[in-house]
Order: C-alpha cells, then sequence, then structure tokens
C-alpha cells in the first residue's frame, strides 16, 4: 500500500467522543493537527465540546498554554455527526465501544470513504487486531495503536501491527506517535499485548498470597511499597483501578490464553466485584475510603515482606521472559513498557539482570515443586540463560 507521509499537517480523524477519543483528540489537535471528531451519539458530542473546554481551561490556568494558544488548539478540533466528515482524515483512531461486532461493522464503511493511503488504527485494549483489520477490505491499513488513560498524560502507547501491516506504515505511526511525546513500544497483536499481560501477576499473585492466607493486603501493600519500591501496592492499585475492570481484565487474558493457568483469576476478587466492592469509586474496596474507617495495618516483619516481594516479583520476570520468548515484543520494549506505561521502579528483565537470573529460576522452581502447579513453570528461556550463564542487557 502507497502511503502519504504523516506529519502536522495530516488531519486525524478520531471515532468515539468517550474517555479515549476526547483525550486522543485533544492530544492530536495540541500538536498541530486538525482533528475531526465523529460519535454515534450526539450527546457524546456534547460532552466531549464542555469536557475540551474545561480542560483547556485548566491548561490556561495553569500555565501550560496562553489563552491565545488554547482558543487554537480548540479551533482545530471540529465535530461530525456524521462518517463522512472523516473522508479527508490521513489517519483515523476508533475509540469506540469494546465490542468486536460493533467494530467490525464500523471498519468497511470507514475504509470506502477514506483515501486509500488513509491508515486506520483501532485503540482496543483487548480485541484481535487481526480479526478487525481483516474484516475490512484493505486490511494491510489496519493496526492497532493502543493508548493509556488518560492520553494527553500518559506517556506510553503500544503500536500493535499484526502479519498484514506493512513495516513502513508501522514507522509512519511510530514516528507520528513519538511526535506527540510519547514513548511508543511495538507488540505483537496477542491477547493484553505487552502492559495489560506482563502486569497480571502483580494482581494476581498478590491474590495468592491472600487467599492462603500467608498474608493479609495490607502487609502485601506494605511488602511491594516498601521493599520493592513500586509506587502503589497491589490492592490499593486495583482499588483505584476498580474491581470490576481489573478482574474482567484478567479474565479476559485467562480465556483469551485457553485458560493458561499463570493467569488465573482469583475468587476473592470475584467475590468483592459481586458484593459491589469495586474500590475507590464505590469507597469499599480491599480498603474502606469512608472519612474516619478504620483500616487494616500492615504486620512490618521484614522475612515475610522479602518473601512476599521475591515471590511476585519473580513471577512478574517470568511472565516478562514469556512475552520475550513468544516474540510478543523485545526486551527494551517490555521493560520500556513496564516502567513507562504502569511506573514499575525498574525494568523486569534488567531487574532479573540484578538479582541473577538462576537466582529467579530458583525461586520460580521451589514454588513449582511446592504447588505441583504449571502457574510456576519458569520459563525455558530463564533456564536457558541460567544454564548458559547468560543476562537480558549486555
Ligand atoms: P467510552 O464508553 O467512554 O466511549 C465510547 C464512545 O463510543 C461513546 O461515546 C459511544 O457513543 C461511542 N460509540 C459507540 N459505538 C459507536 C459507533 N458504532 N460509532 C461511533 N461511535 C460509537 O469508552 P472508552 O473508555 O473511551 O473506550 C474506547 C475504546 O478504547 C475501547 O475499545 C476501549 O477498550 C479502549 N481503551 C480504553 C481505555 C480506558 O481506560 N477507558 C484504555 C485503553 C483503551
Amino acid at each position: 500500500m502507497m502511503h502519504s507521509v504523516l506529519d502536522r499537517t495530516s488531519m486525524i480523524g478520531v471515532i468515539g467522543a468517550g474517555t479515549m477519543g476526547t483525550g486522543i483528540a485533544q492530544l492530536a489537535a495540541q500538536h498541530g493537527h486538525k482533528v475531526v471528531l465523529y460519535d454515534a451519539s450526539n450527546e457524546a458530542l456534547v460532552n466531549a465540546r464542555t469536557t475540551f473546554s474545561k480542560v483547556f481551561a485548566r491548561l490556561v490556568e495553569k500555565g501550560a498554554l496562553t489563552s491565545q494558544e488554547a482558543e487554537e488548539v480548540k479551533r482545530r478540533i471540529t465535530f461530525a455527526d456524521t462518517l463522512r466528515g472523516l473522508s479527508h482524515a490521513k489517519l483515523v483512531v476508533e475509540a469506540i465501544v469494546e465490542d468486536m461486532a460493533v467494530k467490525q461493522g464500523l471498519f468497511p464503511p470507514l475504509a470506502n470513504l477514506v483515501s486509500a493511503t488513509c491508515i486506520l488504527v483501532t485503540n482496543t485494549s483487548s480485541l484481535s487486531v487481526t480479526a478487525l483489520a481483516t474484516a475490512t477490505q484493505h486490511p494491510s491499513r489496519v493496526l492497532g495503536v493502543h493508548f493509556f488513560n488518560p492520553a494527553p498524560l500518559m506517556a506510553l502507547v503500544e503500536i500493535v501491527p499484526w502479519t498484514g501491516t506493512p513495516e513502513e506504515t508501522v514507522i509512519a505511526v511510530a514516528h507520528l506517535i513519538r511526535g506527540w511525546g510519547k514513548k511508543a513500544v511495538r507488540t505483537k497483536d496477542t491477547p493484553g499485548f505487552i502492559v495489560n499481560r506482563v502486569a497480571r501477576p502483580f494482581y494476581t499473585e498478590a491474590l495468592r498470597i491472600y487467599d492462603e492466607g500467608l498474608a493479609d493486603h495490607a502487609t502485601i501493600d506494605w511488602a511491594m511499597k516498601e521493599l520493592g519500591n513500586f509506587r502503589m501496592g497491589p490492592f490499593e492499585l486495583m482499588d483505584m483501578i476498580g474491581n470490576d475492570i481489573n478482574f474482567k481484565v484478567t479474565e479476559t487474558v485467562f480465556q483469551s490464553f485457553f485458560y493458561e493457568p499463570r493467569f488465573r483469576p482469583s475468587l476473592s476478587q470475584k467475590k468483592l466485584v459481586e458484593a459491589g466492592m469495586l474500590g475507590k469509586k464505590r469507597n469499599r474496596g480491599w480498603y474502606n475510603y469512608a472519612l474516619h474507617a478504620e483500616n487494616a495495618q500492615p504486620q512490618k516483619n521484614a522475612a515475610l515482606g522479602d518473601a512476599i516481594l521475591r515471590r511476585v516479583r519473580a513471577m512478574l520476570i517470568n511472565e516478562a521472559a514469556e512475552a520475550v520468548l513468544q516474540k510478543v515484543a523485545s526486551v527494551e520494549d517490555v521493560d520500556l513498557a513496564m516502567t513507562s506505561g504502569v511506573n514499575y521502579p525498574k525494568g523486569l528483565l534488567k531487574w532479573c539482570d540484578e538479582l541473577g537470573v538462576a537466582s529467579v529460576v530458583e525461586e520460580l522452581s521451589r514454588l513449582q515443586s511446592e504447588y505441583q502447579d504449571e502457574r510456576y513453570r519458569p520459563s525455558p528461556l530463564l533456564k536457558r540463560m541460567a544454564r548458559e550463564g547468560k543476562q537480558f542487557y549486555a
């Protein structure tokens, strides 16, 4: 496919004026693009307009933009109530509801009305880019570009080509996204891409430790923050994300990997969701957020804390290594994704080098022999590296 170069003069189309679509539209407009935002719901467009007014007023207040600059950026964003409004776009970002059938229904008419060189990207976080691309007439122009919420602020973007995406398209899109101030990593079209896959054990292994009664949630959070230098503990983070959303992502990844035991969800998190204890948004989750509520205090036991950290970290490193083994992403991109996407204190593979690959394998093997559960199987890549005395970084 021949395609035009993407630069500041390229008009960007955004479909879906919800949380992600408005953020992406704002980001593109702030980087000089004319943006057309389309949504099937007129109400969503009206709300987006209000959101932009508030957001830009705040940016002016904070001194990030002058009021003239804010006006210019706002003027670059226009609204369309039919898909036809996007016909001059050079790149269209789809950020509509996370439903394969609805997305598959959108792409063919979209592909028919834009120019033959227009690139179509989906912001899906859990659906197959391949299945979406191949539902359109010219699948080679479709790829995934996964932004994080809030899109204007989060540093990371995952670029997700499928096997039919030409290399020059990947390069052009990554170049554009880096120009928007983002760190772009490249990932194969596999469930959870990099971040939502590699981060799973942070929650699920913490939940296993909790389920077994080895430690309570406050102690696990303390260990991961105090000894592991993670910015938030797993339980605090699940409460912040929302236990419903976090549980759903785990369940989707588990099912998408044909029930791979490493991703097995936790029954106690499911119960919490059933009880409506969704986290901060409901004032109640693992913690009680009501004013003057009494929450459990961590048991600050160094040996226990160290055992918790070693176990969760070994599982995170194992998942990072599996992603490299299965060519989901490069060593550098896996580390960059976790440090800039979810603010991990260190790249997991760099951390593995520092701890010694053999010691990580030993921790996993110990767990595997204790539990006789495939979930703890050390990645063949780690075993091979330990045997050969290799490291991820020279
Ligand atoms: P949202 O629910 O806030 O917004 C979706 C918008 O799409 C709504 O305004 C709706 O009216 C519109 N819409 C639905 N069907 C449409 C159609 N056929 N044509 C045109 N517009 C349509 O959803 P959100 O959270 O912004 O998510 C959008 C996409 O981004 C999803 O694929 C989601 O998985 C993905 N995503 C979401 C993240 C998040 O944290 N919310 C993070 C990264 C990706």
